[in-house]
């Protein structure tokens, strides 16, 4: 089976590359999804993660999708099967991340046209998706996982191998993990505190996410 083509391989790094920070985003009212996207806008945030955990993801990829300018980068996350990787193609996610892995999912992002993000946890999850050509991975969960040394490991046995930590990682350790030679983006819903969305406070979550991207500098300007 022919695997991941190099395009494939670009677009998906380009995607991380494009963040560095990504809110991780459930959204409970889809009318919040513009209010939103434009405070992040704001703030310089261009890539968006909206998760498929709740009845709005899908709706909100659509608009978002249409409504936003094409250099910010909406994708689909928690997608878990094939059948929701199509959905989330079909209202426009322009990538798509998995929580982990799937021989399915894994051989559908293949041919897909939102490039994947595999989700792993373990050096064989890994291998399963490097196998078939994959070399940029999400690391879930990041912290619980061993965080930070973990990833350090990774690049002995795999130094052409990148990722983008989420899960546990919040605006403290973010730049942290962006230190990393090995990671090109984090991301995780710290951006986004379900307080702030649902008390409407986009100013507030503008400034979290200014405050993140500006403690992070040295590492997210990097090339
Ligand atoms: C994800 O799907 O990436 C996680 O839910 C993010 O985890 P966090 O809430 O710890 O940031």
């Amino acid at each position: 089976m022919a695997g991941l083509s190099d395009d494939q391989k670009h677009r998906i790094a380009a995607v991380l590359a494009a963040g560095p920070i990504i809110p991780v985003i459930s959204l409970h009212r889809t009318a919040d999804a513009l209010p939103l996207a434009d405070a992040l806008l704001e703030a310089g945030i261009r890539v968006l993660e909206i998760t498929l955990r709740t009845p709005q993801a899908l709706p909100a990829i659509e608009l978002l999708s249409k409504r936003l300018p094409a250099e910010v980068r909406v994708g689909a996350g928690t997608v878990t099967d094939p059948a929701a990787y199509r959905q989330a193609e079909s209202a426009g996610a322009r990538f798509v991340v998995s929580p982990g892995i799937t021989p399915r999912l894994l051989d559908y992002g293949l041919t897909a046209n939102a490039p994947l993000l595999p989700g792993v946890a373990t050096v064989s999850e890994l291998m399963l998706g490097y196998e078939l050509g994959y070399r940029s991975f999400k690391f879930f969960p990041a912290a619980v996982s061993g965080g930070i040394k973990a990833l350090q490991a990774f690049s002995g046995p795999f130094p052409d191998v990148s990722f983008c930590p989420t899960g546990g990682i919040r605006q403290n350790t973010a730049c942290e993990y962006l230190a990393l030679d090995n990671v090109l983006a984090v991301g995780g819903t710290w951006l986004t505190p379900e307080s702030r969305v649902s008390a409407g406070d986009w100013a507030g979550i503008a400034r979290l996410a200014k405050e993140s991207l500006a403690s992070c500098r040295g590492q997210a300007d990097r090339p």
